[in-house]
């Protein structure tokens, strides 16, 4: 990185159901947390990001960069960033930019979403925005059928089977059983995921990250210090169309932004120790377990065997991932930063990273916050 970057606050909204809210009232919520773990004055923030997909479609409400300047005394500049899914990680790394380039000293990143206040439908409809609307969406595809169609080349490919991928979630909902902020906080057996209703052949309910109301913010500043640094943020892209890649078994994107991301930091795969990955369906997790370099390709679920067996550090998804924690789309990103400094600050480990995507991984944000007060 240019200059050195702190996360100085952090805040969040529980993620779930709000339909007696607005998106306002959840920025607010999750805005006044941040500042108030910050210390900092409200006046201290110079930008405003707002990460959100769906506010035209789902809540009728663009212009939400002003929207949320007006909750801060001095209305400062705002803007808002769209990338589908991966809109927190993207407003993040353009938070990075603007303090790199010392345009801003404190930059106030929020992540909002209200996806339940339509039909299920309407917000398949909606989603289906990040996908392309001329090759994917006229054959009717919706995002869990588009996953579907990868899991089903990925298991002709390399033979997983069907009860192996259940304890992807098996593993998410046991770990995010402990988060307070998770939509869903309770177990699901391996068997009770393989049993749930059929969505998009293979993939089930259980296999799904649901729809899901909620905000995050995070707070990073050049001038404000903290013991957590932004060690590295990268963004890569693909085909926003999945007809036109060559694989549909590994997303080149996280590819691209993790091999940039550990050269920025210059660090090893192997000293991260906090890991939140965009896991929106259960096949993505494995997948992403290889693009990330911590399985082979095709061997992805031994992590979540391992996981499940009590045989590997459980520092992937420890918050319950987007499948127990909810999914409200562009608030993910954000929530994932928090996550990981809410680890790092747990375990005293040093490097932590947050992975997260727009669409079939056609774009991808990946950041690496550094502890500088390891143990180690
Ligand atoms: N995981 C666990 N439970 C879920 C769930 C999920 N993903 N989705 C819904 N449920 C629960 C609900 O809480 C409800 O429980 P209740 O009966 O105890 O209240 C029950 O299952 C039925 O919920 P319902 O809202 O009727 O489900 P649905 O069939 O309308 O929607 C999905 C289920 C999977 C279609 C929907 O969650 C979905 O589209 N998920 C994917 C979202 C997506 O594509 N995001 C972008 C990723 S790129």
């Amino acid at each position: 990185m240019e200059k050195d970057i702190f996360l100085v606050g952090q805040g969040l909204t529980r993620f779930g159901e709000h339909w007696d809210r607005s998106l306002l009232n959840l920025m607010d919520e999750a805005t006044e947390a941040a500042l108030k773990n910050s210390g900092l004055n409200a006046l201290d923030v110079d930008l405003v990001i707002v990460a959100n997909m769906l506010g035209e479609r789902t809540n009728n409400q663009a212009h939400l960069g002003a929207l949320a300047s007006a909750l801060l005394p001095h209305h400062p500049p705002a803007l808002r960033i769209e990338s589908a899914c991966g809109s927190g990680a993207m407003a993040l790394h353009t938070a990075a930019a603007y303090l790199e380039s010392k345009r801003a000293e404190t930059v106030l990143v929020i992540g909002v979403e209200k996806m339940t206040d339509v039909s299920v439908d309407e917000v398949s409809a909606a989603l289906m925005g990040a996908a392309d609307s001329e090759l994917d969406a006229p054959s009717g595809l919706t995002f869990p059928g588009i996953f579907g169609l990868i899991t089903q080349r990925y298991m002709h490919e390399y033979g997983l089977t069907r009860e192996q991928l259940s304890l992807v979630s098996a593993v998410h909902h046991r770990q995010g059983k402990e988060n307070p902020f998770a939509q869903f906080r309770f177990d699901v057996s391996p068997e009770k995921v393989t049993a749930s209703p059929m969505v998009a052949d293979p993939l089930r309910l259980l296999d799904c990250s649901p729809v899901s109301d909620g905000a995050a913010v995070c707070i990073l500043s050049t001038t404000h210090r903290s013991e957590l640094r932004l060690a590295a943020s990268q963004i890569a892209s693909d085909s926003v169309s999945i007809t036109e890649r060559a694989s549909i078994t590994s997303f080149s994107a996280t590819r691209d932004a993790m091999q940039r991301a550990l050269k920025e930091a210059e660090i090893d795969r192997e000293e991260i120790r906090a890991l939140e990955t965009h896991d929106c369906f259960s096949m993505a997790a494995i997948i992403n377990m290889e693009d990330l370099g911590f399985a082979e390709p095709g061997e992805g679920i031994s992590v979540y065997e391992r996981i499940h067996a009590g045989d590997y550090p459980t520092f992937v998804n420890k918050s319950g991932g987007l499948k127990s924690c909810g999914h409200p789309v562009a608030a993910t990103g954000i929530k994932q930063m928090i996550d990981i400094a809410k680890q790092l600050g747990a375990s005293k480990e040093q490097y932590g990273l947050a992975h997260n995507f727009g669409g079939a991984c056609a774009s991808c944000g990946i950041h690496i916050l550094e502890n500088l007060d390891a143990s180690s």
